[in-house]
């Protein structure tokens, strides 16, 4: 049946290798993300610190902007982890970011097995919402 195949050993190396890039000069975090799109693309990201340390730029901001830049499409599995190799939590901007652009199914690595977004973020505000409730 349809669908791509989620290699998830090799979005957890690409996440790791992509905390290489990060730059954390303030916290310290090295943050990486690495995601399967619909289509088999691999896009990526990185956190981006900043001297004015509200702008940070998380590593799933990186990863969507990637995703626009490259064709955009639907995000299908994500790994995120820091720079010890372990899985590290979407803050809450992360996960509305992501279910902006893989929705419910969308599936994040954790040790304990793929989680949904549906369960990171239930009750989810999402592009449906202005779909039915613009104009009321
Ligand atoms: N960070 C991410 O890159 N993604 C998240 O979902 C959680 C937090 C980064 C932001 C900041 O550079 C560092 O982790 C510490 O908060």
């Amino acid at each position: 049946m349809g669908g791509v195949n989620i290699d998830w050993d090799l979005l957890r190396r690409e996440a790791v290798a992509m905390t290489r890039r990060a730059y954390a000069p303030y916290s310290g975090v090295l943050v990486g993300a690495c995601a399967l799109t619909g289509d088999g693309r691999l896009v990526r990201g990185c956190n981006v610190e900043n001297a004015s340390y509200g702008l940070t730029l998380c590593a799933e901001c990186g990863l969507v902007s990637d995703l626009a830049a490259t064709g955009g499409g639907r995000l299908v599995a994500i790994s995120v982890v820091a720079g010890d190799g372990e899985p590290i939590a979407p803050c809450g901007r992360c996960r509305q970011l992501l279910f902006e652009h893989g929705g419910p199914d969308l599936l994040l690595d954790d040790p304990d097995g793929p989680v949904r977004m549906d369960a990171l973020l239930p009750g989810a505000f999402g592009p449906g919402d202005l779909d039915t409730r613009a104009g009321t």
